[in-house]
Parts: structure tokens; sequence; C-alpha cells
């Protein structure tokens, strides 16, 4: 095989799956950076994505299929390969929700309530059983087939033991881990059991190169090391010495795909919901969000910053709308599900409070609607986009690169996005709901020249680092 190899891991793949008429399966390439980033390479070198998680419409869509059902050992998905592990369902409930979105995401995520958790017992150690096995499967598959000197890309915190596992068994790859979270800081992270920590961080070494969205998470994971490894940092340089090998740690910030999101919004589907919204919502002022419905968002404190304005400042009462749209997620996790329900009681108790016989002050909207999403960020005068902590958030970047009249960007200091568009957004600290309102209405009252300015200027920051330049990056540090 001439072809350089480039071998890629993440729990969910670059692949949807729906029914034809016939009752075939086809499968579709789906969204996202590292989809967009990979497709680029793709087509000069020999590509293997290995994935395991289905979405229930994948789920439902592949067991339907009579004829043609998914080929897991592998499909070709325009120039690269895929292969789809078939991962047991309790080893893959307790890797992907126990393990990786109940405790990982927590914690780089800062999320417990720790007067009632973690609470790390026998429950868990099983757990993390199987998200070794998970975590080992994966390490299985991409080294079935591996060229001498492949290059693995390994994404994320559902995979963090996968680089130690292949270095251990296969030295001459090189291997590199994208985080795509924040990471904790050390007195955070210290609320994991001592193995754990240790089994992580060392996972991660087993790289060439570890890839950060932001330096500030960079240098938490670098802190982390020093604190429950005792290795020593190179500072200068971001690297440090571990078992014998010198690991390097990277920043690579991920910007929107300016070409590709404009193609989509293009199309006429978003056209008819933009009318859609525009006749619902009249001639208000639209403060628009989106997110999944994700406890990390911060979509109630959102919330509440927008009934301070309505209440604080009512010369707003019957001009300007809020629309929040959110896509369900993780819905198998507790926290989730009550959350979402929290979510729906705010937005109700708003409409209760302030809305009139001929004006909705929010619309609340939780479920999938993609161009539904890109026609909010094209009518949007404000895009809040408050988490309380954001590995990077692509909303705060795409919402301005369609907006059509140039939109007022309110942003939390605590997403990763801030370290780029800070100096044209209004940034905010994610708990303080007082300063979100205040940055709300100064966001609604920007003269339109400066409004205008500063767009644009958020654009050109926004596009700078497409997914194709991002992913090119991460494949040169492993040179
Ligand atoms: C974050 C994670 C991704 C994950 C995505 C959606 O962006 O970094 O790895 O795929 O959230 O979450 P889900 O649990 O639905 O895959």
């Amino acid at each position: 095989m001439d072809k350089a190899q480039i071998l890629v891991a993440s729990n969910r793949g670059p692949v949807s799956f729906s029914i034809n008429d016939d009752g075939s399966l086809t499968q579709r390439r789906g969204g996202g950076g590292l989809v967009s980033g990979l497709s680029s390479v793709a087509a000069e070198t020999d590509t293997l994505w290995v994935c395991a998680a289905l979405s229930d419409a994948d789920r439902a869509a592949v067991a339907e299929a009579p004829e043609g059902r998914l080929d897991r050992a592998g499909f070709d998905l325009g120039n690269m390969r895929v292969r789809m592990l078939d991962i047991p369902p309790t080893t893959f409930g307790n890797a992907y929700t126990a393990v990786a979105n109940s405790t990982l995401w927590f914690i780089h995520h800062l999320l417990y309530d720790t007067p009632n958790k973690p609470a790390y017992g026998t429950e868990f150690r099983a757990q993390w059983e199987d998200y070794r096995a998970y975590n080992s499967a994966f390490c299985d598959a991409l080294l079935t087939g591996a060229d001498d000197n492949a290059r693995v890309a390994v994404q994320d915190y559902h995979l963090a033991l996968v680089p130690r596992m292949a270095r251990r068994r296969r030295p001459d790859l090189r291997i590199a881990h994208f985080q795509h979270t924040p990471w904790a800081p050390p007195e955070y992270f210290r609320m994991l059991p001592e193995a754990v920590r240790r089994e992580l961080l060392e996972g991660m070494l087993g790289a060439d190169h570890v890839g950060f969205l932001s330096l500030r998470w960079a240098d938490a994971f670098l802190r982390c090391c020093e604190t429950f490894l005792g290795t020593t940092v190179n500072w200068d340089k971001r690297s440090l010495e571990y078992g014998g090998r010198v690991v390097e740690v990277g920043v690579h910030a991920l910007g929107a795909d300016g070409a590709t999101l404009r193609e989509r919004a293009g199309a006429d589907d978003v056209a008819e919901r933009r009318a859609a919204l525009r006749s619902r919502v009249g001639d208000t002022k639209l403060v628009v969000r989106v997110d999944r419905t994700e406890l990390s968002k911060n979509i109630v404190r959102g919330l509440e910053a927008y009934r301070e304005l309505l209440s604080t400042r009512p010369e707003w009462r019957g001009r300007v709308t809020h629309l929040a749209f959110a896509y369900p997620s993780r819905g198998d996790v507790a926290e989730y599900r009550e959350y979402t329900e929290s979510v729906r009681r705010v937005a109700k108790e708003i409409n209760e409070e302030f809305g009139t016989a001929d004006w909705t002050p929010l619309i609340l909207e939780v479920n999938d609607d993609f161009p539904r999403s890109l026609a909010a960020y094209q009518l949007a005068d404000v895009l809040l986009v408050n988490p309380i902590r954001d590995g990077m958030n692509l909303v705060a970047k795409e919402g301005p690169v369609l907006s059509h009249d140039g939109c007022a960007l309110v942003l939390s200091t605590e997403a990763g996005a801030a370290d780029e568009l800070g100096a044209d957004a209004l940034l905010v600290n994610p708990f303080d709901v007082s300063e979100t309102a205040e940055a709300l209405h100064t966001a609604l009252t920007m003269p339109e020249e400066e409004r205008r300015a500063r767009c644009e200027r958020l654009v050109a920051a926004a596009v700078a680092l497409p997914p194709h330049r991002w992913f090119n990056e991460q494949l040169r540090a492993l040179k």
C-alpha cells in the first residue's frame, strides 16, 4: 500500500443511517469538525475510522433493515473506510454513560454537586472495568491491519486509555490523542480514585502528541501530570518526559467551516424556517441560543438572565423574543433528564409572568431541527452562549458567520472560543445572572455600526482555523 495510512478512533462515528423505500440501508456522511477535517485528507491517504456509538435513530434504521444490514467489519464512506464496533450493550452503557458521560464529563466541566456526588464505590469499579474493555476493543480494531508507522488519531475522553494500550503493542505507530472538552484543574481532578487518575493520565501519555482546544485546558492537563505523576514539565515547550519518551502537548483551536455552513444555510428548508420564525416573532428583536440540552451549557442561568432583563428593563417587554433551541442529549443520564425538565419549567414561568395576548417572550423548542437553528442564526440580533465551561463552542463561531445583519455575541469567559472571540464579544461570568442580563441589554442597544463591525471581526476570527487546517496541524505534529 503506497498511501500513508491514517487511523482515527472516536466513540461517535462520521456516519448516519437511513432506510430506503426498498428496505435497504443507506449510510451518509455526518457533520462536525472531525468529519470535515478528515475528509480533506482522506483522498490522499488510506483512512480507516473506527467508531462505536449509534444514535437512537441510527439504531432503529439498522434494526429495521432486513437486507444490506450494516457491515460492521468495514464499509466505504466517500474516501474513507469505516469500521463500527459491536460492543455488548452493558459494556457500552458502563463505558459511555457511566464512566465517560457521568464521570469524566462531569469532572472536566466541574459539574458535580459535591455534597451528594461523586461517590466512587464498587459499582464504579465495575463500570471502570468496562471502560477499560471498551478502550481495549478500540485498540484491537485499530491495530488489525495497521501498517508500519501508521498515524493514529484517537479522539476524546471516551478513549483516554487507547494510546498507551496501542503503544505497548505497536511501538512503531505514531499516536495522537485529541481532547475536545476542557481539562479539570488538579484540585478538581483529584476527586477521581487514585488508580483511575493515574490510568487516565498514563493512558493519554502513551501518545506522542496530546492536543487540546485551548491553552487553558492544555495547561490544566500538564498541571495534573505534575501533581499526580510527579513528572517535570518543560513549560517553554509544553512537553514532558514520561516512560523514557517525550510527549508534546499542543493547542489546536477549531474554527467554523464557513463555506460548508453558508452553502447548507442557503438551502430551501432553511429559508422556509426563517420565514416561519419571522412571522411568528413579528418585528421584535431576537436573542438566540442553540445548544444540546446539556448541563454545562448553562441554559437555566441563561433563561434567568433573560427573566431579569425583562423585569429590570421593562422597556424590552413586547419588543424582544428569546429563541432557545435545544437538541435532546444524553437522555439515559438522570441529571440530563432532570435538567431538561428545569429548562422547560423556567421557560414556562417566564412566559406566564411576562407573556401577553400578542407577545410570547420566549420560544423554547427541545427537538432536533438543524435547519431551524441555521435560520435562527441568520435572524439573530443577539447570540447568547454562556456555558459553565466548554472545550471550544462552535455555536459562538457559526452564529456570527450566518447572521444576516451582524449579531452581537454575549459569550462566557469559560468557553474555549473566548480565547479567539473575546475582543469583540461581550464577555460574561456564566454564574453571574445579573451581569449576563446587563450584557443582553448592552447587546440589544449596541449601535448598529459598532455591532456590524464587531461581527465582521468575529467572523474573521471564527473561520481562521477551518477544520481541515485544524486536522492537518494535528497530523503534522506527528511527523
Ligand atoms: C462533545 C464531545 C463529543 C461528543 C459530543 C456529543 O462535543 O466532545 O465527543 O460526541 O459532545 O455528545 P454525545 O454524547 O451525544 O456523543
